[in-house]
């Protein structure tokens, strides 16, 4: 039985591969890389900066002194709003690969972000310490959904924002396996929709917007799938992307993605909650 962290790791240190892969982008030679041009690699959740872009875009950024990325995979989205928010990130994440990853991508393309190795439900960070927390595709490894969303609402300063970008469980029950989160279901720890939204509202935040993305991510899915197939028709590989890193076994992985979100195994929604403000305990 292998641990979430070693799920995660199973591929080795990622950065400089990363690094190559975004360097030969057309326009990318001879010129220092953006956490931008690194973001069809290292964003590691369901429709890539497309989904982080739009988690942002509930937010008004202005005036922020920083934010926490939870489970923030190699950092990718971290870097990528650093850089286009001029926010300094900070992300934390189990597995230490991925930590060591996303520190050496921050020192190559300049990043405003730092990064720590450390469990979500445990946070080495001091009471409202972050004005905005988000998390994407991390609560899914996570049993202990209580002690996660306690952990948010305590670094929450008040007044502060919370943006999530989830996989949940769908209406016909449980997943099949392996999938990019899990190679096995005890690494698996899905809520549904309504369940994760109430555990979330438990901890004293609340719902501004919930909205269900799994048409989006259903179509996004498809169309890269179609765009593969016809590559490997015309005797092309497929577009380098994050899958490029995964291994051979991220090919069965991504395939019962897409079965799992057509039979509504799964579904995927993005939400913002707030923490109440100082003294109003709303
Ligand atoms: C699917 S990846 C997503 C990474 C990143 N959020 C992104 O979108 O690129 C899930 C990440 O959650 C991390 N994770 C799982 N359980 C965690 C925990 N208890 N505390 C911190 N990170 C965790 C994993 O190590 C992994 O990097």
């Amino acid at each position: 039985m292998a641990s979430v962290a070693e799920h995660y790791g199973r591929g080795g240190r990622l950065a400089e591969r990363i690094l190559a892969l975004a360097g030969e982008a057309e326009g990318a030679p001879g010129r220092r890389l953006t956490a931008a041009d690194l973001a069809a690699f290292d964003q590691l959740h369901p429709r890539g900066r497309f989904a982080t872009d739009e988690i942002a875009g509930l937010v008004d950024w202005r005036g922020l002194a920083r934010f926490l990325d939870l489970g923030c995979g190699l950092g990718g989205p971290a870097r990528y709003l650093a850089e286009r928010q001029g926010v300094p990130a900070v992300g934390v994440d189990l597995t230490e690969s991925f930590c060591a990853d996303a520190r050496a991508l921050a020192a190559a393309t300049g990043s405003d972000a730092r990064f720590a190795c450390a469990d979500a439900t445990r946070l080495p960070f001091a009471d409202a310490s972050f004005p905005l927390v988000l998390t994407q595709a991390a609560s899914m490894n996570i049993p202990d959904k209580a002690a996660l969303y306690r952990e948010v609402a305590r670094v929450l300063a008040p007044g502060g924002r919370f943006l999530l970008h989830d996989i949940q469980l769908g209406p016909a029950g449980a997943p099949h396996f392996p999938v990019p989160w899990a190679g096995e279901p005890c690494q698996s720890h899905l809520l549904t929709p309504d369940a994760q939204r109430a555990a979330i509202e438990a901890a004293g935040l609340r719902c501004a917007l919930w909205q269900d993305r799994t048409a989006e991510v259903r179509a996004a899915v498809e169309a890269q799938r179609r765009a593969a197939a016809e590559a490997r028709a015309a005797g092309r590989a497929p577009p380098p992307g994050a899958h490029s890193l995964q291994g051979p076994e991220f090919r069965e992985m991504a395939a019962n993605f897409a079965r799992n979100l057509a039979e509504q195994r799964i579904r995927v929604t993005t939400a913002l909650f707030t923490a109440p403000e100082a003294g109003t305990g709303k």
